[in-house]
């Protein structure tokens, strides 16, 4: 049996891109209100597992979650659609890291793709005995991975000061 890499080609280990997560969900008649519409809660759920993965590829830990920033929720989601969720991690602070989720939904028979929803989350990773345990610092490519990095430490003093924390990697 072959061990192949996790990793295309050339892909730095700690890039945002290589533990980049995207999940797709079909809503059931199961994940719906009696309007048809899925429940905000199913949608929570969704978000937080594709978060988690993405904090455990990037740290190679069991990630918790430690804390939830606000989610809105713009646009209802309906049963029958598809909903795609897009989650990176932002930026590493010691044992806890920032991870970002975009939500979509998709109509397959109008072939239309609508973001719904965005939200943060705060992960801890944790060794085999349940201590936070730190991580490697995210590599950004991107101009949008470099915003996120700058923006994730604002979000972190707002949610619970940095410390000694500087914008220095
Ligand atoms: C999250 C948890 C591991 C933190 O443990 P702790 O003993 O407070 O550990 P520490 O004080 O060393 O904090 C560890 C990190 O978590 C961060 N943290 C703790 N509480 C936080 C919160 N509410 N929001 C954001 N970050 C938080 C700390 O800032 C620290 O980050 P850093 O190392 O990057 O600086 C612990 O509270 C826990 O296990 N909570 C339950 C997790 C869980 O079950 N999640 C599922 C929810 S139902």
């Amino acid at each position: 049996m072959s061990n192949d890499s996790l990793l295309p080609d050339g892909m730095a280990r700690h890039s945002v891109r290589a533990s980049q997560v995207e999940m797709t969900e079909l809503v059931l008649p199961n994940d719906t209100n009696q309007l048809g519409n899925l429940l905000g809660g199913r949608l929570m759920h969704m978000m937080d597992i594709a978060m988690a993965i993405a904090a455990a590829r990037h740290s190679g830990l069991v990630c918790v979650t430690a804390s939830v920033d606000r989610i809105d929720f713009h646009h209802p989601i309906r049963l029958g659609q598809v909903v795609v969720l897009r989650s990176s991690v932002n930026r590493v602070f010691r044992t806890s890291m920032e991870v970002g989720v975009k939500v979509y939904c998709e109509d397959i028979r109008q072939g239309t793709r609508t973001h719904t929803n965005s939200a943060y989350m705060t992960f801890v990773g944790l060794n085999e005995n349940g201590v936070p345990t730190p991580s490697s610092q995210v590599i950004t490519e991107t101009e949008d991975e470099h915003r996120r990095f700058r923006e994730a430490l604002e979000r972190r003093e707002r949610r619970v000061g940095t410390g000694r924390m500087t914008d220095d990697r």
